[in-house]
């Protein structure tokens, strides 16, 4: 019976699992330079791409020497847990659950990220935890570390990728090998990787549950590395807790009398 259970929890909970890697670039562009970088981008990968809109139109942010952008970067400098600090945006269409990485293309305005950059991360940033985020700065001259604890502040969870790109407004036009550099420095390839379904007819399966990784087959070992190859727990047995694992991708190694296997999971 109890074997039964365990089988019917494998089959529903492998059926529901999201194991398709996808990215989503997410940004806002007033004078067109993230724009320009985020087209460059998506000609380098594979991607879905959401501009931010402010709700108020034609607002010009950069009148009597940027007030406007002064006034909205003020209002959440001062009370950034308050919704009403965020100036309001046009609803966005986008469901974050089939997005594995999500690339934030950010201005700087007064240090600061873009205040409706800011609104989009402030109502959503909660539901990228776990999710590998990239960031993308572009300022004239200043440089972006206040806005990278912006993007922190949003996404309290977000797996950040390491370094964020800064592309100075005078670099824009020639922002194509500062990109692909930026791919490779953050591993963009090796993240991105589909994660492969474990296919019905293999002779190993898993499940994840409650906090527990069930297993199911016939093998000795099962061993479970984070990223950077650190041991994070290990089992002969149908369970392993996990309940304590931060979620993100993992490398589950199964050792059978035939050797080795290898598998990249999301937890
Ligand atoms: C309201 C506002 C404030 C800005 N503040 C700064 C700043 O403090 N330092 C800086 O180097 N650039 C600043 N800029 C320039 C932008 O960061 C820069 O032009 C950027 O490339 C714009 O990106 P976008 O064209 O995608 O909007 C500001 C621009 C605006 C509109």
């Amino acid at each position: 019976m109890t074997r039964l259970i365990f089988t019917l929890i494998l089959a529903i909970c492998t059926g529901a699992m999201s194991l398709s890697a996808k990215t989503l670039v997410v940004y806002y562009s007033y004078t067109n330079n993230i724009e320009t970088v985020v087209t460059e981008l998506s000609s380098q990968i594979d991607c879905d791409a959401v501009e931010i809109e402010p709700a108020e139109k034609g607002l010009d942010y950069a009148a009597n020497n940027y007030a406007i952008g002064s006034a909205l970067i003020s209002a959440i400098r001062s009370n950034p847990d308050n919704p009403a600090s965020y100036p309001a945006i046009d609803p966005v269409d986008i469901n974050l659950d089939e997005y594995d990485t999500v690339i934030i293309g950010a201005p700087l305005w007064w240090s600061q990220m873009a205040a409706p950059l800011q609104t989009y991360l402030f109502n959503n940033g909660s539901k990228m935890a776990g999710k590998n985020i990239g960031l993308i700065v572009s300022s004239h001259s200043s440089g972006i570390s206040g806005v990278v604890a912006d993007a922190k502040r949003l996404i309290p969870d977000g797996n950040f990728l390491n370094p964020s790109l800064w592309i100075r407004s005078s670099e824009v036009p020639n922002c194509k090998s500062l990109i692909s550099k930026w791919l490779q420095d953050i591993n963009y390839q090796e993240i991105t990787t589909s994660i492969e379904a474990i296919s019905s007819n293999e002779d190993f399966t898993y499940a994840i549950n409650s906090g527990c990784l069930y297993a199911s087959g016939t093998y000795n070992m099962i061993s479970l590395y984070d990223k950077s190859g650190v041991k994070v727990g290990e089992t002969n047995n149908t369970s392993l807790n996990i309940s304590s694992l931060v979620p993100g991708v993992y490398i589950l190694c199964v050792n059978t009398k035939n050797g080795n296997k290898s598998y990249k999971i999301k937890l």
